[in-house]
Formats: C-alpha cells, sequence, structure tokens
C-alpha cells in the first residue's frame, strides 16, 4: 500500500510554507491572556512490572539524580547586569543577526545606532520570554510523559524531568524579572505547537513533540547564545539549564528509537507530518513579528527580507543541527520514500542529517565535565 501524506494546507493550514500573509495572520490576539487551558486526551497508565527493562534509561535517571543544582544558590543572581552595555557588545559580535545592507528601502535601512540598540533590547527580552514559555511547556510535558508513558523506567526518568523544568521555568522567570524589566506573551506560533503537543492522545507524540523537536531546538538555540553573550549570569545559566537539556533530548531519542523501530509505514507517516509541523512553527516563530511590530516596522516589510537574509539564514539553520541528525536515527527522514528528507531539504537545513545525534551526546553536557561544554553548536 502507498502512503500518501496528507498536504501543507492539511498539515499547517497553508499550501505554500513561505506564504507571508498567512504566517503573519497567526498572530497572538489576547496578550493579557493569563490562563491557557488545553485539552489533554490521554490515558494516564500505570504499570506492575517494576524489572529493570531499560537500562539505559536508568543510567540516564541515574545521571539526572546527581545532574541536579540549585537554582537558587548556583547562579550568581548578584551579577549587575548593563543590559544596554551587553545587547550593544553581543549585537556587535553577530550584527544584530542580520545583514544591514539587505533592507535597503525600507524603513530600517534609516535607523540609527540608538534604534538599532531599542530593537535589540527588546529582541533580548522577546528571545528569552519565548524560552520561559517554552521551558512551561516542557514542564507540562514531562508530567504528561510521567502519566502515559507505559514504562517503569520512563516514568522514573521523567519525573527527573518535570524537577529540570520547574526550574528552567523559575531562572529564565526571575533574570527576565530581575534584569530585563519584562518580558513578552507567547509568541503564537509556538503556542500553536505547544497545544498540538498536548493535546495530542498518542503519548509517544508528547515525547516527539517536545523532547525532539521543541527541545532539540532549545539546545542549539541556548548553546549559540551561550557562546555569543558576554553577560556572565546569562552564560552561567544557559550552561547549567543545557547540562539538563542534553539529558532530556537523550530521554526522547532513546525512547522513540525503540517504539519507531516497530512501527507501520501509515504510522510513522503520522509521526513525519508532526515532525514537519513542529519544524515549520518553529521557524515561523524565530520571525519574531511581534518585536518588529514593537518598533514601528510592518512585519511584512521586512519578513520576505529575512526570509532570503544570508547572516540571519546562518543563526535560522543553525537551530536545526540537533533535530535533523535526531530525526534521521529515528527513521523519520527516511521512511515513506523519504518524506520528511523532502521536506527538510526544502526548508534548507538537511545538511545536518550526519552530526552527532544526541543519545549519547549528553555526557559531554554534563556540569561535572568543565565548565565549557566540548561542543555546545
Ligand atoms: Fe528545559
Ligand atoms: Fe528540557
Amino acid at each position: 500500500m502507498t502512503i500518501t501524506h496528507r498536504d501543507n494546507d492539511a498539515i499547517l493550514g497553508r499550501d505554500d510554507v513561505d506564504d507571508i500573509e498567512a504566517i503573519l495572520s497567526v498572530t497572538n490576539s489576547d496578550v493579557d491572556e493569563i490562563q491557557h487551558i488545553v485539552a489533554d486526551n490521554a490515558d494516564a497508565i500505570f504499570t506492575w512490572d517494576y524489572s529493570l527493562a531499560r537500562p539505559h534509561l536508568r543510567k540516564l535517571y541515574e545521571k539526572a539524580k546527581v545532574g541536579q543544582w540549585n537554582s537558587t544558590t548556583d547562579l550568581p543572581w548578584d551579577t549587575e547586569v548593563d543590559l544596554e552595555k551587553v545587547v550593544t557588545e553581543d549585537q556587535s559580535a553577530i550584527s544584530a543577526g542580520l545583514s544591514p545592507d539587505h533592507y535597503d528601502g525600507t524603513i530600517i535601512e534609516k535607523w540609527d545606532d540608538k534604534q538599532w540598540l531599542q530593537f535589540g533590547l527588546d529582541n533580548r527580552r522577546w528571545t528569552l520570554s519565548q524560552f520561559l514559555h517554552g521551558e512551561q511547556g516542557a514542564l507540562l510535558c514531562t508530567a504528561k510523559i510521567t502519566e502515559t508513558v507505559p514504562w517503569y523506567d520512563a516514568k522514573l526518568y521523567a519525573s527527573t524531568q518535570v524537577m529540570d523544568e520547574a526550574r528552567h521555568v523559575e531562572v529564565f522567570a526571575r533574570y527576565i524579572d530581575e534584569k530585563l524589566e519584562g518580558g513578552f506573551q507567547v509568541n503564537a506560533h509556538l503556542r500553536l505547537l505547544l497545544d498540538d503537543i498536548i493535546n495530542d492522545s498518542r503519548w509517544d507524540m508528547t515525547y516527539l513533540g517536545m523532547q525532539v523537536m521543541v527541545e532539540g531546538l532549545a539546545l542549539a538555540a541556548f548553546g549559540f547564545m551561550h557562546q555569543l553573550t558576554s553577560e556572565p549570569l546569562l552564560k552561567q545559566l544557559l550552561r547549567y539549564v543545557m547540562s539538563d537539556e542534553a539529558r532530556h533530548v537523550a530521554f526522547g531519542v532513546l525512547s522513540l528509537k525503540e517504539v519507531y523501530d516497530g512501527m507501520t509505514d501509515a504510522e510513522m507517516k503520522d509521526r513525519q507530518e508532526f515532525a514537519f509541523e513542529a519544524a515549520v512553527r518553529m521557524r515561523d516563530r524565530f520571525l519574531a513579528q511581534e518585536v518588529w511590530e514593537k518598533h514601528g516596522v510592518n512585519p511584512k516589510d521586512v519578513v520576505p527580507l529575512i526570509l532570503t537574509d544570508p547572516t540571519r539564514d546562518l543563526f535560522q539553520t543553525m537551530l536545526f543541527s540537533k533535530i535533523v541528525p535526531n530525526c534521521k536515527k529515528l527513521g523519520l527522514l527516511d521512511r515513506n520514500d523519504q518524506w520528511l528528507r523532502r521536506r527538510f531539504e526544502e526548508m534548507n537545513v538537511i545538511q545536518f542529517e550526519d552530526l552527532e545525534d544526541t543519545g549519547e551526546e549528553y555526557v559531554k553536557f554534563a556540569l561535572d565535565e568543565g565548565d565549557e561544554p566540548a561542543n555546545i553548536t
């Protein structure tokens, strides 16, 4: 039987992945929202089999128990952060992540240093705010995995991740509040993705959406900012968070490998589509439309240029440097006539497929391996 994937419209709500109008029409219409309720359609599963069936997950569990750190006492919260100085230094290192010449003819061609700085300050607030909201997504997802995964070893591990994610939410929220003077509401593309992950009734989809896709991207993005920033508190905060995240992605990859190796083509089709949807939603969220709007720029004027900006493209594609090799390891790239490989080729991220996957890489990120990980991007 030939497997037919759904078309882009059915998966993404638009025919053309790069349809700017459609991307920008997804906005957060209630920025004052305090509570967001999502139906969680999954069965909670007890298991009475307490045997050691998956030693590789138990090894991760042991690592997690000794890898815990204290967000209150292990980070130098009394560090004075001169935000304008830090953002100026960080921006000068990467030209604000954009190629300035690429925007001739738009309103930002005329921006002076002061305006770039104001944009940079909000971009920093926005970026860390989305990290924060994503961390809360991870907190809820791993609480869900603890309930829904049928394996004892995985329940034990997932419970440690709940605590890890609580720390991550705590440190990003505190940093934004104390050092950045406030943040941004959740980006609508990110929220759509988090809703889809929580909403799905199949327990492996929580893993795929959160552990492999969202956390894979977070690990790359944290690594990039950790290397970039000169701010010592943020640098250390990210270093600590990354030591946990690498374990989390490994948990996803090691668990799903076992499940996906035994799946039918039809079952794999759904996972491929979900991975594709997640990849596109995450790319869309990084267009940062809220920040442009706040600075008087119509996102429709700049987003088409952002999508073809070579400096920005480097950063954008790097975000997928963990996701693509992990998808390959799970068989998602090449099953069903290489459907996901073709999609990642179109997104220009397939070049990462042969990088090291994250199944074992967490060892390098462990805090006891020294302060700097050997390879963090
Ligand atoms: Fe996290
Ligand atoms: Fe995580």
